[in-house]
């Protein structure tokens, strides 16, 4: 492997949450959705992480007995740190789920992933009945891929093979993503590389071509999971 090629640019993350006014008004209006005895499907990100707030604050002084399914184990000690039982969908199923993304375009694709949890993101959207899209109006645009990469994880032993193909896709821009505040590739939770990769045009077929690309655990295109949008 050649860990000077292009694909490992650096690139930073921004650490304070953004858009906090807006994202607190969304959080709270999911929160006020739920209903005594809900398992609920928890996604990963600041806007979730608000909800999650918000629903242990409703959970604790209505005496809501709720349970939690989080797409991150961030989320799944925010919502234990926050008295929010924790199961796993293997033993429940959500009644309903919500996460936040970070594109929503007029047809109500998304592209999530900021945070590398997409995979269990899609796995807990896939599973529920009911999805919820909470965002602040930053995140709606008119083209998906206008702001952000897509986000692809990768079997590691996959990279070079994987990162051949998305060019084949048209993806003019690869970047393996680097960990946060140190040397070398983040790793997802399910020890995993991510390449972020940027196309001209995002077809109706994407999110299906780059799932077929052996190698490819997930991706952080969400064109096929119907979901109601919540926008602040
Ligand atoms: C994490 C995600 C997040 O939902 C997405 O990145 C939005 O994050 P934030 O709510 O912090 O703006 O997909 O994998």
């Amino acid at each position: 492997m050649d860990w000077n090629s292009e694909i490992l640019k650096n690139v930073s993350w921004p650490v304070p949450i953004s858009n906090r006014k807006s994202k607190q008004k969304v959080a709270e209006r999911i929160a006020s959705r739920v209903v005594d005895g809900d398992i609920i499907g928890v996604g990963s990100g600041s806007t979730s992480y608000l909800a999650v707030l918000a629903i242990a604050a409703r959970a604790r002084e209505e005496r809501l007995h709720i349970m939690a399914l989080p797409t991150s184990i961030e989320m799944a000690l925010t919502c234990a740190k926050m008295g929010i039982p924790v199961t796993s969908l293997n033993e429940n199923g959500p009644d309903w789920y919500f996460d936040g993304a970070d594109e929503v375009d007029p047809n109500r694709h998304l592209i999530k992933g900021r945070g590398g949890a997409m995979f269990k993101e899609k796995l807990m959207m896939s599973a529920s009945r009911q999805n919820y899209i909470i965002v602040d109006n930053s995140k709606l645009v008119e083209k998906l891929g206008s702001k952000f990469p897509v986000p692809v994880e990768v079997f590691p032993d996959a990279l070079m093979h994987v990162e051949a193909e998305l060019k084949k896709l048209d993806a003019y821009q690869i970047v393996l993503r680097p960990a946060q505040g140190k040397d070398g590739p983040v790793l997802t939770e399910n020890r995993n590389l991510i390449l972020d990769a940027k196309f001209e045009n995002i077809d109706r077929d994407m999110e299906f071509k780059i799932k077929c690309i052996t190698g490819v655990i997930e991706c952080g295109l969400f064109q096929n999971q119907p979901a109601e949008i919540i926008v602040a």
